[in-house]
C-alpha cells in the first residue's frame, strides 16, 4: 500500500497534533509525515530538538505545516510568548514524537527536561506516542530495552520500530515506521479499544471454484466490506486474521492475510483458525456449489459434446453454520457474525439466518447497493437486541460503527 492510498482515517480530522522531531537521520521522513497528517485534516505544530535542526531545516516543516516551528524554550525576541512548554502542550490532543532517539527516550523515562520538547513531554496532559528510530545495537542495548519497557508502563504509546535496512548500512530492528504506517498507528491509538486482547477471524471476498487450472466460477464480491471490517477490528485493538478469496485489494494495515481460492480452502482455513480466536465475522460471498472433479488439464473446446459442456456440481460446506455449530458446542462466548447480501426481504432472510446458522448477529444489506461500492448501509439483526441500522457511509466508518456496536454490548 502506498502512502497516497490512505483513506480518511477515523479520529484524525480536526485533531491538534504536536509532532516532536528528535535528532536522528529518520527526521527527513517526518516531513512526509506532516504532509500526510495535514491531508487527514490534522492541525500540526512541529517542535524540534536542537540536534534535529542539524538533520533538517525548520523551514521545511514550517512550509508543510503552515506554522512556525518551535525549537527553544528561550525564543529570541518573543518575550511575550509566555511559557512555550505549557502553551503548546495545552493546545494539543496528541503528542507524537517521530523520530524518537534513544537519548530522548531515556530522558522521557527519567523525567529529564533540558530542551523544549522534553519539557513538553513532561508537562503534557494528553496522550503521547513515540516512534523509535535508531541503530540496531542502540535499540538492542539493555539500557534502551529497559527504557522502552518503562515507557510502556508509564503509558507512552510505542509505534514500531520496524526491522530492515538502516541508514548506517546495518540491518536489524530500529528502523522508523514509514510515515503512512505512523498515521495508521496514530488512528488506532485514538480509536476506542473495544477488542483489546481478542483475536478476530474475518473472511472476505468471493470464492473461486475451479473448473480446470485456468477457469472457474466466481461472483461479484469485491471484498471491500470484509477488508473494511478487518481493518476496523485492528483499529479497535484486535489481532486480526483475514481469510480472503481472490481480490484486487491491498492487505489492511496490521492485519494478517491468508489467501484462499475455493470454498473448501476457505472452510479449512477458517475452521483451523477459530479455536484460537474469540470471534468470526463471515463476510465472504461463499459459493454454495463447487465443481465436482475439476479437470487437471485445461479443457479444450473439442472435449465438449456438441450439445454443450456438462459439469457436475457439489454442495460446498456452509462455513458460517459450521462455526456457529462449533461455538454452540464448544465455546458459547465465541461470537459468530454473518453477512447477508439480499435483493429483497432483508429482515425475513436475516432472521432465518440467525437461527439456521446459530449466529449472534446477521448484518444485512441490499446486494444491488453494496456490491463493489465504497459506501454501505448496514442493518444489524441480533438474537439479543432489536434491529439497528447504520446509515449509509464509507465502508471503513460503517465497519467501525458495526464493530463497536457488536462488541461493546455483551
Ligand atoms: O447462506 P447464505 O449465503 O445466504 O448466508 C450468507 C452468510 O453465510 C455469509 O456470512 C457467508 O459468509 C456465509 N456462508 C458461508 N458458507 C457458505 C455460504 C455462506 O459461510 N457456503
Amino acid at each position: 500500500m502506498m502512502s497516497n492510498d490512505l483513506p480518511q482515517l477515523p479520529g484524525l480530522k480536526g485533531t491538534r497534533i504536536v509532532l516532536g522531531v528528535c535528532g536522528g537521520i529518520a527526521a527527513y521522513k517526518s516531513a512526509e509525515l506532516v504532509r500526510l497528517l495535514t491531508k487527514q485534516g490534522c492541525a500540526v505544530q512541529v517542535v524540534m530538538t536542537p540536534s534535529a535542526t542539524q538533520f533538517i531545516a525548520p523551514l521545511t516543516f514550517q512550509a508543510l505545516s503552515g506554522r512556525a516551528v518551535a525549537v527553544s524554550q528561550w525564543p529570541e525576541g518573543q518575550a511575550d510568548r509566555g511559557m512555550p512548554h505549557i502553551d503548546i502542550s495545552r493546545a494539543c490532543d496528541h503528542l507524537l514524537i517521530a523520530p524518537c532517539t534513544a537519548n530522548s527516550l531515556a530522558k522521557y523515562v527519567h523525567g529529564i527536561a533540558d530542551n523544549l520538547l522534553d519539557n513538553l513531554v513532561l508537562a503534557r496532559n494528553c496522550p503521547v506516542a513515540i516512534v523509535p528510530a535508531m541503530n540496531v545495537e542502540m535499540w538492542n542495548n539493555p539500557a534502551t530495552q529497559r527504557n522502552v519497557e518503562q515507557a510502556r508502563r508509564d503509558g507512552l504509546q510505542v509505534f514500531g520500530p520496524a526491522h530492515g535496512e538502516q541508514a548506517c548500512g546495518e540491518v536489524g530492528q530500529g528502523r522508523m515506521l514509514e510515515p503512512w504506517e505512523i498515521v495508521w498507528e496514530l488512528a488506532k491509538a485514538r480509536s476506542t479499544q473495544t477488542l483489546t486482547g481478542q483475536h478476530v477471524v474475518v473472511s472476505a471476498g468471493p470464492t473461486f471454484e475451479a473448473i480446470d487450472p485456468v477457469r472457474g466460477i466466481t461472483n461479484r464480491s469485491s471484498g471491500k466490506m470484509g477488508y473494511a471490517i478487518a481493518q476496523a477490528a485492528w483499529l479497535a485493538g484486535a489481532k486480526v486474521t483475514l481469510v480472503s478469496g481472490p481480490t484486487a485489494l491491498a492487505t489492511p494495515y496490521g492485519v494478517q492475510r491468508v489467501n484462499v481460492q475455493g470454498a473448501r480452502d476457505m472452510h479449512s482455513a477458517v475452521l483451523g483458525l477459530v479455536p484460537q480466536a474469540q470471534a468470526y465475522v463471515g463476510v465472504a460471498a461463499v459459493a454454495d456449489y463447487g465443481i465436482l472433479n475439476p479437470s487437471t488439464h485445461k479443457q479444450k473446446k473439442s472435449d465438449a459434446s456438441p450439445t454443450g459442456l456438462n459439469m457436475e456440481f457439489t454442495l460446498n460446506p456452509d462455513i458460517l453454520a459450521e462455526v456457529g455449530q462449533w461455538a454452540t458446542e464448544h465455546s458459547p462466548r465465541f461470537k459468530v457474525i454473518g453477512f447477508a447480501a439480499e435483493t429483497q426481504n432483508l429482515a425475513d432472510y436475516a432472521q432465518q439466518k440467525l437461527v439456521r446458522k446459530k449466529a449472534h448477529a446477521i448484518v444485512a444489506n441490499f446486494a444491488q447497493e453494496v456490491l463493489g461500492a465504497d459506501e454501505a448501509t448496514l442493518q444489524i439483526y441480533r438474537t439479543d437486541l432489536p434491529p439497528v441500522t447504520i446509515e449509509r457511509k464509507p465502508k471503513l466508518e460503517a465497519a467501525l460503527d458495526l464493530i463497536h456496536h457488536l462488541f461493546s454490548h455483551p
